[in-house]
């Protein structure tokens, strides 16, 4: 099983989009194992995108994930980073597909509803940034034997 980092950005909060963007999630079949509201700092955004600190839209999509709170989870699944991945869809929601959580609820390249890890390695690293591991829960869920085949798991 893999783990991966979703964030509920700002303007899902702002939105009300909190139950269903979950709900997308669950409906997949992926399962949560951590959730939790916080209030991120331009410190810990700023290592989170490292990766963009050169683009010119650095400190605006830093400043964007801390109008407000935002949901943090770890989702748990086989392959479960690259089937957030799929679900989340393109990074501009004006050109993400239909069917994708951008695609469906967003019409912008920074207020794009979801942030989701994009490799394992990226994932294991976000989810110690963002988690404490005692935030991290192991359990099976009742319906394990409905999401998956006996050998697939
Ligand atoms: P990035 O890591 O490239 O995309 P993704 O979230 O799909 O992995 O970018 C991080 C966030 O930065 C992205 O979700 C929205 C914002 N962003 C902009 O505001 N403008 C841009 O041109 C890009 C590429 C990203």
């Amino acid at each position: 099983m893999e783990r991966t980092l979703v964030i509920l950005k700002p303007c899902t909060v702002q939105r009300g989009l909190i139950g269903e963007i979950i709900s997308r999630f669950e409906k997949k079949g992926l399962v949560l194992v951590g959730m939790k509201m916080t209030w991120l700092t331009d410190e810990l955004l700023s290592e989170h995108y490292a990766h963009l600190k050169e683009k010119s839209f650095f400190q605006r999509v830093k400043d964007a994930m801390r109008t407000c709170p935002v949901i943090v989870c770890c989702w748990e699944g086989i392959d479960a980073v690259e089937a957030v991945r799929t679900l989340a869809g393109k990074t501009n929601g004006r050109n993400a597909a239909p069917g994708t959580i951008r695609g469906d609820y967003s019409m912008s390249v920074q207020e794009n509803i979801v942030h989701a890890s994009d490799s394992l390695e990226t994932a294991k690293v976000e989810l110690s940034r963002f988690f404490d591991p005692s935030e991290l829960y192991e359990y099976t869920p009742s319906n394990i034997w409905s999401l998956y085949a006996n050998d697939e798991i």
